[in-house]
């Protein structure tokens, strides 16, 4: 059950710098950021504009360098690494452009993967998430069967399948044909629609545009903001792409 009156996401002033001989390159410099529940947020900007490392930080899967990330009302930058990991796993669903499936496992069993790193498989709860992303006759086939958004919404059950609060997703309809795109945004759509909070890297400028809102990073800082009822988000993604 998801907690409308908390923020899903609150980035409190990040930074995430990194050591390149004797420089410093701030991936993320100062980002502030809240996603509510049922909000989907696009984050776009030019390659290294620090997308992936604002999704690493939100997904708990990199510690900042200095500033906070608060999941679902929890302060997550201070969670010792075992509790770190839990949370994670818990609470928060990844996917990613190449979808990482583990081609000797079937469907079924690459969904139900995460629930097995947490002792609690759940035969019901893998069939109900197929079910629910359109992969109900397709369970017992093996991922090389499938087409890319087959193996899409496979990545996606995964993500989905310990029920998390936050779905963050790098890039995720890269490498599919446009349909397959569309399904899987309106797969989004209805997910958001039950109060998940969707934050996704895009290239794509139609993708983006079915954002509630689009955050445009540029050296690791927010450039602008576009809302539906602002500045259209195209806006903000030909911008990017200068
Ligand atoms: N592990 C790392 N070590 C050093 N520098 C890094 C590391 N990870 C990211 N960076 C740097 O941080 C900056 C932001 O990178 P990031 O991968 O977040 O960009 P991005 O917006 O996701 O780019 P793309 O659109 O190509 O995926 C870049 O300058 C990158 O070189
Ligand atoms: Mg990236």
């Amino acid at each position: 059950m998801v907690d409308t009156s908390t923020p899903a996401v609150e980035v409190r002033n990040l930074w995430r710098s990194y050591k390149r001989g004797s420089e410093t390159v701030h991936a993320l410099a100062g980002l502030d950021l809240v996603v509510q529940p049922g909000e989907m947020v696009g984050i776009v900007g030019r390659s290294g504009s620090g997308k992936t490392t604002l999704l690493n930080q939100i997904g708990c899967l990199d510690r900042p360098t200095s500033g906070s990330v608060l999941i679902a009302g929890t302060d997550v930058t201070g969670l010792p690494e075992h509790e770190l990991v839990a949370f994670r796993r818990d609470h928060i669903g990844f996917i990613f452009q190449l979808f990482y499936l583990l081609p000797t496992l079937s469907v079924a069993e690459n969904v139900g993967m995460p629930m097995l790193f947490a002792h609690a498989y759940d035969r019901a709860r893998v069939r109900e998430i197929c079910e629910r992303v359109g992969l109900a006759g397709r369970m017992s086939a093996l991922p090389a069967s499938l087409d890319g958004g087959d193996m899409q919404r496979v990545a996606i059950a995964r993500a989905l399948v310990n029920d998390p609060a936050l779905l963050l997703a790098d890039e995720p309809t890269g490498r599919l044909e446009r349909q397959a795109r569309d399904e899987v945004l309106d797969l989004f759509d209805d997910l958001r629609a039950d109060g998940l909070a969707i934050v996704m890297a895009t290239h794509d400028l139609e993708q983006a545009d079915r954002c509630d809102r689009v955050i445009e990073l540029r050296d690791g800082r927010r450039l602008g903001e576009a809302g539906v009822d602002s500045a259209p988000a195209a806006h903000c993604v030909a911008a990017a792409a200068r």
